[in-house]
Formats: C-alpha cells, sequence, structure tokens
C-alpha cells in the first residue's frame, strides 16, 4: 500500500522527479549562496558526543580497565579511543542521563579497589564498581582534546554534594576538598566548562513540577561556584520534545540565571514498548523514522520562539543534549541496556538532523547524539575485542569539516515522498559551510530507489559560466556514503558494508560541478574557489 502512494506522488510531484524504474534519477540544481557573508559560525559543540553508565558504553566502550587484554591506554580502549580522536570530538556529556541524577561522585574518586559498588538502578540493575570516576571522565577528555560536560544530581542528591563536586574539580585551593583531589593523583585541577543542573528533572531525574524544578535550580547552581579561574556555564535540564510549557516556565523563572536550557528529541517511530527493529525494516518505517527525525525542525521553532520572547538578547543557549534514533534492543541483549545496531537509515537521521541543526546556530550552541558507545544511536559498537565503526560515525566523520565553519546558505527545489496524508519528507537535503577558503558542501539523498544528477553551482558563476581555465583551477574532491540496501550495517567480524568511497564521477563544467548522488547516500564535497 505504502509502495503505491510513494510511486503515486513520485509521478505527481513536481520539479525533476521521477517514478523508480523509469528514469530512476532525478535532476537538481543546488545553488550555494557564496555572496552571502553573514552566515554564523557552526559551534563545533553541535558535534557533541554523550557517555552514560548505561550498558556497556563505559565498560566494555570507551574503558575496559588498565589490567585488560584487550589493547588499552590507562584502561581506556585503545580502537575506541583512536576512532573518536578521529571524529574531533568537541564534548562530551556524562555520567548520564537517567543514570547522573543516581551518581554520588564521592563513589567514583580514590583507590579503584575501596570504590562503591552499587546497582545501577535505571539501567537493568547491572552492578557497578566506580572504577570509571571523575578522573577517569576528565582525563578522557583532555586525552581526546574536548571539552567536558558533567551532569550533577539534584533528583537525589544535595546542594552540598553539588557544591562540593564543582570544588573538587576545579579549585586550587588548599581546601579539604582540594587537598582530596590532589591526594587522588590530580595535582592541577581541570577545567570544566559545561555543568548541568539535573538531568530530566520531569521524568527520571525527580519527577518534578517545572515551578518546583526552577526553585532547584535557583538553589543548586547558587552554590556551583566558579573557582581558580573556571567559569562554569549552568545548563538547565530542560524539555522533552512537545513539552513547551516547560521551557516557558524555566525561562520565566530561571531566566538569565543559566547559561543554556537543554532539549532531549528521540526519533521514536511506534510506541515506547515497541519501537521496531534497528535492522530488517519496510519502506514505510524507513520514510517514517525520517519524518519524525525532521519533525525537531518545528519543536525547535516553538522552543526558540518561546526563549526569544522572554530573552530577546540571546543571552540563554539552547542545547540539544540527547538526540537520535531509538529502536528495540538487539534481540538477545539486556532490555535495559540499549544496544541497537545501526544502519543506512540512522545514518540519514543523523545527516537530515545536523543539517538541521546548523540552520539554528543563533540559539542552538551544543547537541550531544545519544550515544557515544554500544547505547542508542552510536558512533561505535563493540564486541569483547572486536569494534565496528557505524554508519552514524562516518557522517560525523564526514561533516567534522564543518565544526566551527561559517554557515552558508544554499537554494535548491526538492521533491517529497509522502508518508501519510499530513506528513511528507523532502528527499533532499543541503548544507553547506566555509572555512580557510575552502567550501564544504554535504548533501543526503534519501530516496531509497531514485538517484539524484546534482548540479552545484555558487554565486561568483555569472551567466557565461566559468572559463576553462577556471575549471582547471578548480579544485575539488568528495567522499559518498551509501550501500547496497539502507537497511545495512556494519557488523562483528564481517567485512563493513557501509563505508564511505571517494567520488569518482565529480565533473567540473563551466556551470558548476556536476555527479551522482545514489539513492539513500550521503555526501560531502571539498572545493577551494580560487575566484
Ligand atoms: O539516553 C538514554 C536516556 O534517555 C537518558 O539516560 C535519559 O536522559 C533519556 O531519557
Amino acid at each position: 500500500m505504502m509502495k503505491k502512494i510513494l510511486t503515486i506522488i513520485a509521478l505527481l510531484s513536481v520539479g525533476f522527479s521521477f517514478p523508480a524504474g523509469l528514469f530512476a534519477q532525478q535532476r537538481t540544481t543546488v545553488r550555494v549562496q557564496t555572496s552571502d557573508r553573514d552566515g554564523a559560525l557552526i559551534p563545533k559543540e553541535i558535534y557533541g558526543q554523550f557517555s552514560e553508565h548505561l550498558g556497556s558504553c563505559i565498560y566494555g566502550g570507551l574503558w575496559v580497565g588498565p589490567d585488560s587484554p584487550i589493547p588499552n591506554r590507562d584502561g581506556y580502549r585503545l580502537d575506541v579511543f583512536n576512532a573518536l580522536k578521529e571524529l574531533q570530538v568537541p564534548v562530551m556529556r556524562w555520567p548520564g542521563g537517567c543514570f547522573a541524577d543516581d551518581y554520588h561522585w564521592r563513589d567514583g574518586i580514590g583507590p579503584v579497589a575501596e570504590r562503591a559498588k552499587i546497582s545501577n538502578n535505571h539501567w537493568g540493575g547491572t552492578l557497578e564498581d566506580n572504577s570509571f570516576g571523575t578522573h577517569e571522565f576528565l582525563n578522557l577528555c583532555e586525552l581526546l582534546g574536548c571539552e567536558p560536560y558533567i551532569s550533577g544530581n539534584v533528583g537525589s542528591g544535595t546542594v552540598a554534594e553539588m557544591s562540593q563536586w564543582v570544588e573538587y574539580m576545579t579549585s586550587d585551593s588548599g581546601s579539604t576538598v582540594a587537598m582530596e583531589r590532589k591526594a587522588n593523583g590530580r595535582d592541577k585541577p581541570w577545567k570544566v566548562k559545561y555543568f548541568g543542573i539535573g538531568n530530566e528533572c520531569w521524568g527520571c531525574g525527580g519527577q518534578m513540577r517545572p515551578e518546583y524544578y526552577v526553585d532547584e535550580f535557583r538553589r543548586f547552581a547558587s552554590y556551583c561556584r566558579d573557582y581558580t579561574g573556571n567559569r562554569l556555564y549552568k545548563v538547565a535540564s530542560g524539555a522533552s520534545d512537545y513539552d513547551y510549557n516547560w521551557t516557558e516556565v524555566l525561562m520565566k523563572g530561571i531566566g538569565n540565571r543559566m547559561d543554556g536550557i537543554s532539549l532531549h528529541y528521540y526519533t521514536v517511530v511506534g510506541s515506547w514498548s515497541d519501537k521496531g527493529a534497528a535492522t530488517g525494516f519496510s519502506d514505510e518505517r524507513y520514510y517514517q523514522t525520517l519524518a519524525k527525525a525532521i519533525d525537531i525542525e518545528p519543536v525547535l521553532k516553538k522552543h526558540i520562539a518561546i526563549m526569544d520572547r522572554y530573552d530577546p538578547a540571546g543571552r540563554v543557549d539552547l542545547l540539544v543534549d540527547e538526540w537520535g534514533t531509538w529502536w528495540n534492543v538487539e534481540p538477545g541483549t539486556n532490555p535495559g541496556h540499549n544496544f541497537q545496531q545501526n544502519t543506512m537509515r540512522d545514518a540519514m537521521v543523523a545527516a537530515y538532523t545536523l543539517n538541521i541543526f546548523h540552520q539554528y546556530t543563533r540559539r542552538i550552541k551544543m547537541a550531544n547524539i545519544a550515544q557515544v558507545v554500544n547505547v542508542l544511536q552510536s558512533m561505535i559498537l563493540t564486541r569483547g575485542d572486536q569494534m565496528v565503526l557505524t554508519p552514524t560515525y562516518h557522517v560525523f566523520r564526514m561533516y567534522k569539516v564543518h565544526q566551527d565553519a561559517q554557515f552558508v546558505p544554499v537554494s535548491y527545489t526538492t521533491d517529497r515522498m509522502a508518508v501519510d496524508e499530513r506528513t511528507s519528507v523532502p528527499t533532499l537535503s543541503v548544507t553547506a559551510s566555509r572555512k580557510d577558503g575552502i567550501l564544504h558542501v554535504s548533501l543526503a539523498n534519501a530516496d531509497l530507489t531514485v538517484a539524484n544528477r546534482i548540479l552545484l553551482t555558487w554565486d561568483e558563476i555569472g551567466p557565461e559560466g566559468l572559463t576553462r581555465t577556471q575549471q582547471k583551477k578548480l579544485s575539488v574532491s568528495g567522499e559518498v556514503l551509501t550501500s547496497a540496501s539502507a537497511g545495512d550495517y556494519n557488523d562483528f567480524g564481517v567485512a563493513p558494508k557501509v563505508i564511505p568511497a571517494p567520488m569518482k564521477d565529480l565533473k567540473v563544467t563551466a556551470a558548476g560541478v556536476e555527479f551522482t548522488l545514489p539513492a539513500h547516500a550521503i555526501a560531502t564535497l571539498e572545493i577551494s574557489l580560487p575566484l
């Protein structure tokens, strides 16, 4: 049934769309508005990660301990570490998530053998030995060269506990707490910029009403102080997707006392009890997923509109500090561990979502995909000593060129795939940025069957087109991520099916650059403009 609707829509759609099987290719001209020099910088923190004590994100994922037979550097798993280094992770959130409001930081410091063993009640009751704690996390961030983003415990913690954690991490005074850190092996304080005052305080973080949380934020945040030149950026626990009232009440009641307010948006299709499988999905599910993913855009607009009303000067940032796909767990795995596979469909969700974030950086200053290893829409999956890079990882690697680059608007017409009577998905999504005289353009073709012949052109190309000399001088390269099926994924012990490849068909013409973007493919082009 879905197929029929799709075919009809493809036949009726305007622009350059043809049904699959007839030409199996559409044509699109993408114009990059390079004469627009007003674009905001795309904050690198949009490419943030999230690591929680959940399943094997920390233990077996980031951390195996120094005595593990798995190659490691001071306990950090080397293969994972090196893969993350390659991504240029700008910021990493920790220790949760829901775990954060169950976490008591003192459990995770001091001699490892003496650390408290607790039950990770939120995530399957797994035994948590706290061998990965504050030192292990902050040292990892230093090694990766990323900013730490700590989530403090409001739900079951105390003001004094949170206050002392900040002091322990960031103070260079001779106070007892700072001296305790030194005794535990870290002489100089760490720099900790981002600090969350609770997580999902409307849910797992305390089931609070927004009015109550406002007062809790004010109380807890008052005692999170700036020590030794460290300046804390305080993040309020924000809304879940469509809860605009939460944002309204916090903007009104907390206002400029917070530097940022968070937002959580998960791509869940179906019900929470049956979210569907990560692999082996229908075409219908594929498009429904993309429809849900891009529904983040109106959600962002509504939260931003509320923020604009209370804070027209833009003093408070919006941080989407949890986002991504959420499927049923892989069969045979612990239901509390949220371990899921990751296909080209997840890669497409990542590309479409990042392209949306790029457009709202006036207010959105950070986003953290959930989560970095082995949980939900991961970059990396591990099993024993094996590791696979997911299709989502490759999107993040191909997109890292946009970090701290200047946003450049693009214009193009795309057809749309109907999902139901009211919902449709654009089959093409494009974003561009410029840095150091290099233009990067990322394009995602979500269409499952129809390739897109793209003409990429930009403002400096006048009606007369590029001369032969200009064409010769143009340096263009690109990488494309696709695979035989949108359901393909990279699995343990077999050759990866979804890996980026250099684009071989880039053709420079008088009009710009021409190439074919295959069905369900994502590409990033690099163009140096000597014009
Ligand atoms: O990312 C998994 C969980 O999703 C987080 O712990 C929580 O904040 C959210 O509900």
